[in-house]
């Protein structure tokens, strides 16, 4: 069974949507920045085993992203996924696992890569937003993009309703992501996301239409 590697630095409800999914993987560590975050005590719930690398104990980002590594490759995983990991991956750290890390943010990219995006998207007036699953490369946030959903953009909302909806749809994206990835389904060749068996995998996945509007009266030929 392919391993999997999740990086980690906060609530790591992601992380529990990968370890609750059955996924065709096998999560074999977690690591943090930080030695307080709700995740590790997720993976610890789960039997999975757990390190801290604090970026503070290290005054320069090279020496840090060294000691990652040497730290994820102590199990040596097929993947590694970013699930909420806060600090921002040098070029050589990249390269070093490229086509094989991925990461999920929450925005429909390219628009509103890096923080804030709920609330970026609600100044910026759009009426569909949502998340995106996609594999690391150097350009932050920019990698190409393996699936996304949609959510709409509601009367009312703010920063803390529309980020409940977009969670909602992280917690079912990045999980199928993995497996498409686990399984060979879905890999990078020279920066575009392939389908090996020729079966393109349905990159979009959004809410279906409430029943009762005519949109999907029409779809559904009632
Ligand atoms: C998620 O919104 C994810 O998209 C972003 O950071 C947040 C992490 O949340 N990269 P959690 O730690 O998985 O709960």
């Amino acid at each position: 069974m392919k391993t999997l590697v999740a990086l980690v630095s906060g609530r790591g409800s992601n992380l529990q949507a990968i370890l609750d999914a059955s996924l065709p993987l096998r999560v074999s560590a977690v690591l943090s920045n930080d030695s307080q975050a709700q995740a590790l005590a997720r993976a610890r719930a789960a039997g999975i085993p757990t390190a801290v690398i604090d970026h503070r104990n290290f005054s320069e980002r090279m020496a840090f992203e060294h000691r990652l590594a040497e730290a994820i490759d102590c199990f040596a995983p097929d993947f590694i996924a970013l699930a909420g990991f806060m600090r921002v991956l040098g070029d050589a750290f990249v390269q070093r696992y490229a086509g094989r890390m991925v990461n999920i943010h929450p925005s429909l990219l390219p628009a509103f890569p890096g923080l804030h995006t709920h609330r970026r998207a609600l100044e910026a007036g759009v009426r569909i937003h949502g998340c995106t699953v996609h594999f690391v490369t150097p350009a932050l946030d920019m990698g190409p993009i393996i699936v996304q959903s949609a959510v709409p953009v509601l009367p009312g909302d703010d920063e803390a309703s529309l980020g409940a909806r977009v969670l909602v749809e992280e917690h079912r994206i990045y999980p199928q992501a993995l497996a498409w990835l686990a399984t060979g389904r879905v890999a990078l060749h020279a920066d575009r996301v392939t389908y090996p068996h020729d079966r393109a995998e349905p990159a979009l996945i959004a809410p279906a239409l409430d029943a009762a509007t005519p949109m999907a009266r029409a779809q559904s030929g009632r």
